[in-house]
């Protein structure tokens, strides 16, 4: 075993040891997966906005995750912050009283819209979703919940009922209680919405649909149709939270105040996971009889939030949403332009703040886009419930350099995907299956 500064510990001999090992223990489906399409990328060392292969190619990041690294890979502030924790942290107790965790949900509180200022920790977005799903049936005597066909919410128990078919068609039928409406339709939600129930759970802006940008008067008909029904607000801003959509929480560009809000992703500045449901004071009252009715090992490890704070410090800073959204018009500008430029390939952006979408023509180009981007060093994944779209979410402290890389990087994959190489790769693929949110 040999560890440098730069590349990290390695563990095996060879890449090729690790992708075996990794077949054999861990995933052979996706390791054929990867291979099948050319991306059997071996994740190495990373830094800012760049990831390396283990051998050493680099990938400009526009996943990032889903927000994860908002911060970039391995912001130094955040790896110092965890530093410092680890001298006298860890994750703590999860049945204590916990000064880090009072920290965390009081920091919060003073940010988010309204009257939300209590805090469940998670491990995870899903389990975080899971938690606003109990607390809403719990509060309502409720169980109906009402959720956004093409949404995602988590692969855990109840976020999973809330989410597509293809996820749990394989484990049995969705829970009974939940129902989809297409996300978008006032229409179908006030249908849906009845003396049942207990929650509708929505992300701000549904990513694995297509990053698909709601208006205010769709957001407030839900919270009208909500509050007429006795219903409650689950907001998902497990990727829009924090920043990504130029405001700290997508919530504020419509004047919304859910009765949930859910973080996850980004909270962890990549380092520690973390996530957390965030709520009103008077749905505390579920919690009134048994402080431990819902509980969880690693929900708000204090290592994770030491890591938070630093983020909320830096997200907080003077400027910073203004830079997001200066950045994303400048990412749109220049997608726009590669567009004009490739009017069969290409349809148009969707974009708030730096949550982007880039639409193609081709309603089942997904998986090239993201070969053809990546042969041209950018590392990017289409929404699986709309496959026209690839989705576009540089760390939101990307430099004006990296955004113009990045949509060269566009420009240049959109060319190639006309060519015969895609054409011949675009038939070898065909049975492949398609890759997760
Ligand atoms: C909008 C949204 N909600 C919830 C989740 C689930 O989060 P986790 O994977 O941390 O359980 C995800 C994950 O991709 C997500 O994108």
């Amino acid at each position: 075993m040999e560890t440098t500064e730069r590349t990290g510990t390695r563990y095996f001999e060879s890449r090729d040891d690790a992708v075996e090992a990794f077949g054999r223990h861990v995933s052979q489906a996706k390791v054929d997966f990867f291979r099948a399409v050319g991306m059997d990328v071996v994740f190495g060392r990373r830094e800012g906005a760049f990831f390396w292969d283990v051998d050493g190619r680099r990938f400009l990041n526009l996943h990032c995750n889903g927000g994860v690294f908002n911060m970039g890979h391995r912001h130094p502030v955040l790896v110092d912050a965890l530093a410092g924790a680890l001298e006298y942290w860890d994750v703590g107790n999860h049945h204590l009283i916990s000064e880090a965790r009072a920290a965390v949900a009081s920091r919060i509180a003073a940010l988010l819209p309204g009257d939300l200022n209590r805090a469940v920790f998670a491990p995870g977005g899903g389990e975080a979703i899971d938690v606003a799903i109990k607390m809403a049936r719990g509060v309502t005597g409720r169980t109906g919940v009402v959720s956004a066909a093409g949404g995602y919410h988590g692969h855990t128990g109840l976020a999973l009922s809330t989410g597509d078919a293809k996820y749990l068609d394989p484990f049995g039928p969705r829970l009974p209680g939940f129902t989809q409406v297409p996300f978008g339709d006032l229409d179908a939600l006030d249908a849906a919405v009845d003396e049942t129930c207990a929650a509708v759970v929505l992300e701000a802006v549904p990513a694995t649909a297509g990053i698909v940008v709601p208006d205010s008067a769709y957001m407030q008909g839900v919270r009208r149709i909500c509050d007429d029904r006795g219903a409650l607000l689950v907001l998902d801003e497990v990727q829009t939270g924090l920043g990504r959509t130029g405001r700290l929480f997508a919530a504020q560009h419509w004047d919304l105040v859910p009765d949930f809000l859910v973080l996850g992703k980004g909270l962890s500045g990549g380092l520690v996971p973390i996530a957390a449901t965030f709520y009103r004071d008077p749905h505390d009252r579920v919690f009134a009889p048994d402080p431990f009715v819902h509980v969880s090992t690693f929900g708000g490890a204090e290592t994770a939030c030491a890591v938070t704070l630093a983020l909320l410090e830096l997200i907080t800073a003077d400027g910073f949403c203004e830079r997001v959204e200066a950045a994303g018009a400048r990412l749109q500008q220049g997608l726009e332009e590669v567009c004009a430029a490739n009017p069969g390939m290409l349809e148009g952006v969707r974009r708030l703040g730096l949550m982007c979408g880039l639409v193609w023509r081709s309603p089942e180009i997904g998986l090239l886009a993201s070969k053809a981007l990546f042969d041209n060093g950018v590392f990017a994944v289409y929404a699986n419930h709309d496959k026209r779209v690839t989705q576009v979410l540089p760390p939101l402290v990307v430099t004006d350099a990296e955004i113009d890389l990045a949509v060269r990087a566009v420009g240049a994959a959109a060319a190639a995907l006309a060519g015969p190489e895609y054409t011949a790769l675009a038939a070898a693929l065909a049975p492949v299956p398609a890759e997760g949110a």
